[in-house]
This record gives C-alpha cells, sequence and structure tokens, in this order.
C-alpha cells in the first residue's frame, strides 16, 4: 500500500520513536496523523491531530477507534521499559506494568481498530517489537519477555487478519536515541531510520523489519546453539 495519502493512527506519539513516526510519515505524503498520548497536551505538532490514548485503558482505547473511524494504517508503537531483572525485588510489578502496556496494550489497540482497518479496505498494522523479542538480556528481563510475548501475537495477527487484506508488520531494532536509552553508553540509531525502513516495509508489503545489523544477526542466531545467543553460559 502507499503511505501517500494514508490515514494514520500512532501511539505514543508524544515523544521518541512515535514522534518520529509523524514527522516521516508526514514527509512521505501522509494526509492525516492521529497522534496518540496519554496527554494529549504533549502533542506539540501543529499538523497532527492529538488523540486521548493511554493503551492500558479499555476506554480510551474504545474511544479512539470510534473517533479515527477512517484510519488505514495503526502504528503500535507505545512502550515502556522499567529495567528490572528476574531477581529485583519488584520484579513481578514491573514485570506486570510492561505486560500491560507492551502486549496487553498492543493487543487491544489491534483489536478495536481490526474492524476500521477492515472497513478502509485493509490497510495495515505495525507493531514496534525489539531486537529483545529473541534475546533475552537479564538485566531487563521482564522488558524482553513482554516484547517476546508482543512478538507472538504479532504473528497471530497477521495470521488472522490476512483474510480481511491486514498486513502485519513487526519492527525489530536495537538501542534507538530516545529517552528509554538515556542512561545508556552505546551506539544508537536515529528513530527516524527506523521510521523509514518501516514505511518502506509498508510500500513493499513485507511483513517485517530488521532495522539494523543486531537484529539480522539475532535472529540467525535463533536457529544455532543456544550457547551461541549467550556466550557466557559456554564459558563457564
Ligand atoms: N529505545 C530503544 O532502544 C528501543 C529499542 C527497540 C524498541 N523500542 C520500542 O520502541 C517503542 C518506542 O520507544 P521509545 O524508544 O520511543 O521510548 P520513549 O522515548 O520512552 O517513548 C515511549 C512512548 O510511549 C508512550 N507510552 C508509554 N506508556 C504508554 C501508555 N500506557 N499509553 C500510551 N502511550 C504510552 C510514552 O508516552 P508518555 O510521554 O506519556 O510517557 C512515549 O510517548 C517502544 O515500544 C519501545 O519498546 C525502543
Amino acid at each position: 500500500m502507499k503511505i501517500e495519502g494514508s490515514t494514520v493512527l500512532v501511539t505514543g506519539a508524544n515523544r521518541g520513536l512515535g514522534h518520529a513516526f509523524t514527522r516521516v510519515l508526514l514527509d512521505h505524503g501522509a494526509s492525516k496523523i492521529y497522534a496518540g498520548a496519554r496527554d494529549p497536551g504533549s502533542v506539540r505538532d501543529a499538523d497532527v491531530t492529538p488523540v486521548r490514548l493511554d493503551v492500558t485503558s479499555m476506554t480510551d482505547v474504545v474511544a479512539a477507534a470510534e473517533s479515527c473511524a477512517d484510519v488505514t494504517i495503526v502504528v503500535n508503537n507505545a512502550g515502556i521499559s522499567t529495567g528490572s531483572s528476574v531477581l529485583a525485588v519488584d520484579a513481578l510489578d514491573a514485570g506486570r506494568r510492561e505486560m500491560d502496556t507492551n502486549v496487553f496494550g498492543t493487543l487491544a489497540v489491534s483489536r478495536a481498530f481490526a474492524p476500521v482497518l477492515a472497513a478502509n479496505g485493509g490497510g495495515a498494522l505495525v507493531n514496534v517489537l525489539s531486537v529483545l523479542s529473541w534475546l533475552a538480556a537479564p538485566s531487563t528481563a521482564l522488558y524482553c519477555a513482554s516484547k517476546a510475548a508482543a512478538w507472538s501475537i504479532t504473528n497471530s495477527l497477521r495470521v488472522e487478519l490476512h483474510a480481511q487484506g491486514t498486513l502485519v508488520v513487526g519492527v525489530h531494532c536495537a538501542y534507538l536515541d530516545t529517552d528509554m536509552t538515556a542512561g545508556i553508553d552505546a551506539p544508537k540509531l536515529a528513530p527516524e531510520r527506523v521510521a523509514r525502513s518501516t514505511l518502506d516495509a509498508i510500500e513493499a508489503g513485507r511483513t517485517e523489519v530488521l532495522a539494523d545489523d543486531i537484529s539480522r544477526q539475532v535472529k540467525e542466531a535463533l536457529a544455532a546453539d543456544v550457547g551461541v545467543l549467550y556466550p557466557m553460559l559456554a564459558a563457564s
């Protein structure tokens, strides 16, 4: 499908990758952008339409699906990372919050907008995942678990929505230069690059975006022995 002329809802559009998506979509000729945000007042661009959308609130999700009935592309971008390990004192609480936003929020928005996309000709549903859908980083274990679950749900959505002509795109990348990684000193991708790669995938009808070498390498290594992705196990 073409980005030009599309009407798009982006969740978590007030900053980070979500904001980058809104700018790149407009650059590619999208006609209308609904910028979903927990606080619509935090959306500062005059050329998008702010929409109150906390993805963990069914009231917000249902209202958004009603008020954005002309949407042809949905970008499930909203996400949180608590940086909780499995043995952290607050692991269960942190994990539940990550699951609520990254998994059930994505699921709720996808379910609410599936009929909207169907009514508008099929369109595309984009789920922002991570390289950590495929790699457990112990220091942020519950976030990884949430992205693995979101990946699985993305695959199910892809199969179920195939019949209505909706392209479901999973986006995998390593570190992005956003608030989420502010405390991390490592090479980071510009979020605009990931947004552009995703729009290319939509236009080409591709179901997966591997935005960087790390994502490509980790995906390939899944077929190998566990020690390839977790060399510290082999060392001990
Ligand atoms: N940064 C990375 O290295 C990286 C790598 C791979 C994947 N990702 C994924 O990329 C996506 C965007 O992350 P980012 O890096 O742009 O992070 P970010 O800068 O922390 O931005 C997160 C966005 O999600 C919104 N959000 C959080 N909880 C929400 C909720 N319940 N309902 C609606 N919006 C909510 C935030 O809104 P508020 O302003 O209200 O908090 C904010 O707009 C996430 O899914 C993340 O997991 C990030």
